[in-house]
């Protein structure tokens, strides 16, 4: 079964190189307003994307992330926001009931699930266009200076970046699990979880014996275990956005 958008869907690679050309703002809009046809929990639309057009300020925020050069090169740099702010105001947050409610883990849930489903309605029409995308986390390694920078209100917090340009390389496309492996049916069946790791675990050794011509080894499993093994990273998330009005219930 493949059709257009199946098909633009299943050549999704991440990309970190871009060519100079400019995005203009009709094709930027289409790719934003896209992304705001996704299914959103009871209409919230609880998400705001930050253009950041400022050189400075990308660059300020590709240090921030890592440093990650692409946030500094690629022609449109995105910081998609969970947005509980147009909510507060709408229902006067000073009536006590109203701000109780906002600061429910599950209001926080339903704009990190708004934000990263439009989020991801935006990718898929900017790649239907040729273009290529980058999600870029890297921007919650210091939540609060990327906060402040952007001058977030109460009720509004980074998620994720986003850089959107030409692609200027074409890397492998990464193997995902297996259907049976993430697939169930009815219920949960947890037998099936060691054989289906070892199953992928063989793929990635290929697809990074292939992505670096023989210089690099290493399994799914491998990397997990690596990325778990490192101190705690990003511990001061709950403090922020508990300081931000959100999750504190
Ligand atoms: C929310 C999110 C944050 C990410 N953050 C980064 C990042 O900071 N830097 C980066 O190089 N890639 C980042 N990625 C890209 C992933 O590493 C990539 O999507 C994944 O390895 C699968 O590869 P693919 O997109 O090429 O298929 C992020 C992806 C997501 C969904």
């Amino acid at each position: 079964m493949m059709n257009e958008v199946i098909e633009t869907m299943m050549q999704h690679r991440s990309i970190r190189n871009y060519k100079d050309t400019i995005i203009t703002d009709e094709q930027l809009y289409t790719i934003i307003e896209a992304g705001q046809m996704a299914s959103t929990s009871s209409n919230l639309q609880a998400y705001s994307i930050i253009n950041i057009v400022d050189r400075r300020l990308r660059h300020e925020l590709a240090e921030l992330a890592g440093p990650q050069w692409h946030v500094d090169t690629a022609p449109v740099f995105l910081v998609w926001c969970a947005d509980l702010r147009r909510v507060a105001v709408a229902t006067e947050t000073t009536i006590d009931k109203h701000i109780e409610n906002l600061e429910l883990t599950e209001n926080f849930l339903v704009a990190t699930v708004d934000t990263a489903l439009a989020a991801q309605n935006s990718a898929l029409a900017a790649e239907s266009m040729g273009l290529g995308i980058l999600f870029v986390g890297g921007i919650r390694n210091q939540i609060e200076q990327v906060s402040q920078l952007l001058k977030l209100p109460q009720h509004v917090v980074p998620l994720f970046g986003m850089c959107i340009g030409y692609p200027d390389e074409q890397p492998f496309i990464r193997p995902r699990f297996s259907l049976e492996a993430v697939l169930h049916q009815n219920s949960y069946n947890e037998e099936k979880i060691e054989a289906t790791i070892a199953e992928y675990d063989e793929r990635v050794v290929d697809y990074v014996m292939e992505r670096s011509n023989g210089a690099d080894s290493f399994s799914w499993s491998e990397s997990m275990r690596r990325r778990l093994s490192q101190a705690r990273q990003r511990t001061t998330q709950q403090a922020f956005f508990q300081s931000k009005g959100l999750m504190k219930k």
